[in-house]
């Protein structure tokens, strides 16, 4: 008996232009924006014929915008599925249709669908490793004595909810200054980062450290914490992951403590890989992104460049 061949992902044909399909999940915070921009800036410059979608935030409407892509006859794929598991019938669909796919910043449960078999690659940050920067922070910077921390996490079921999650509570919980008294979903947005803050204080008033699986959701919380008299950066402690405009201009102004990078400008380097891909060199499983930190020391030096 011989094992079943493995799967592979289909190869790239080497064009003049091609016709690629940029799947975006939705568009309700500056960092899926500023996303979109980075791929539309891109077409031009790498030959692009660029045709993309938004699913305003349902995983099943991603999985139709990849079938309709898959119709028009684009030649590649860059998903960044929504959630981990829902996208996976997107990228066995690509990967049977013989279009070649790419996930950018997000990832599918890599048990059922993996880099190198039915899609080519992940292009992304290290998610567990930026939850663990966050928590090596306030493990520093925190001066309190008891660390009550309620965490907002992001889409229930995404990878990136899932990895800051595991990366600052293992991190945190090493030193026994801290407790998580509270950690429930804010899905990545700031009314409902609010809206659950507002909630959580009134269970919880002793809080003094918030992590927010992203800015929108620190911005929200700010606004609660603000809305209940407190006084974030003097009385709470407000630590998140992005590195936008708004969380930049909050750690001027002394209300946020830190936020570790996460870049959404995918563009670029997905032109890079694909081209390298085409040209029939090896791409690794995962093409890592380098993420920076900003806190008061640096935010000012590059409020100018987020978005
Ligand atoms: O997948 C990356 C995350 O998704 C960003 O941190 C968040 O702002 C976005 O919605």
């Amino acid at each position: 008996t011989t094992m079943s061949a493995m799967a592979e992902p289909p190869p790239l044909a080497q064009k003049e232009r091609y016709k690629v399909g940029f799947s975006q999940m939705e568009s309700n915070n500056p960092w899926r924006i500023a996303e979109t921009k980075s791929f539309h800036d891109t077409a031009e410059a790498c030959n692009w014929d660029l045709i993309a979608t938004d699913a305003a935030g349902s995983a099943a409407k991603q999985v139709a915008d990849v079938d309709s892509m898959i119709a028009q006859g684009i030649d590649v794929l860059f998903l960044p599925p929504r959630e981990e598991k829902p996208l996976i019938p997107a990228v066995m669909k690509a990967q049977a249709a013989g279009i070649p796919t790419f996930l950018v910043d997000r990832s599918v449960d890599p048990n059922v669908a993996k880099a190198g078999e039915h899609y080519v690659s992940f292009l992304g940050s290290d998610f567990i490793d930026q939850g663990k920067r966050v928590a090596e922070w306030v493990i520093e910077n925190f001066e309190g004595d008891k660390g009550i921390i309620v965490e907002l996490e992001g889409t229930t079921g995404s990878s990136p909810a899932n990895d800051r999650k595991s990366g600052f509570d293992d991190n945190i919980l090493k030193d026994d200054r801290f407790e998580i008294v509270a950690s429930q979903t804010g899905d990545f947005a700031r009314d409902m980062g609010r809206q659950v803050m507002e909630t959580l204080l009134q269970a919880h008033p002793d809080v003094n450290i918030v992590y927010a699986h992203n800015d929108e959701m620190a911005i929200g919380a700010i606004q609660a914490l603000e809305l209940a008299g407190r006084k974030p950066g003097e009385d709470v402690l407000v630590v998140s992951i992005d590195g936008t405009r708004d969380a930049l201009q909050a750690i001027i102004d002394g209300k946020m403590g830190v936020t570790v990078e996460s870049s959404p400008f995918f563009g670029p380097l997905a032109c890079e890989i694909m081209g390298k891909y085409a040209a029939g060199e090896s791409i690794p499983p995962w093409v890592k992104v380098e993420d920076r930190i900003f806190t008061k020391e640096n935010a000012a030096d590059h409020i100018d460049e987020a978005y």
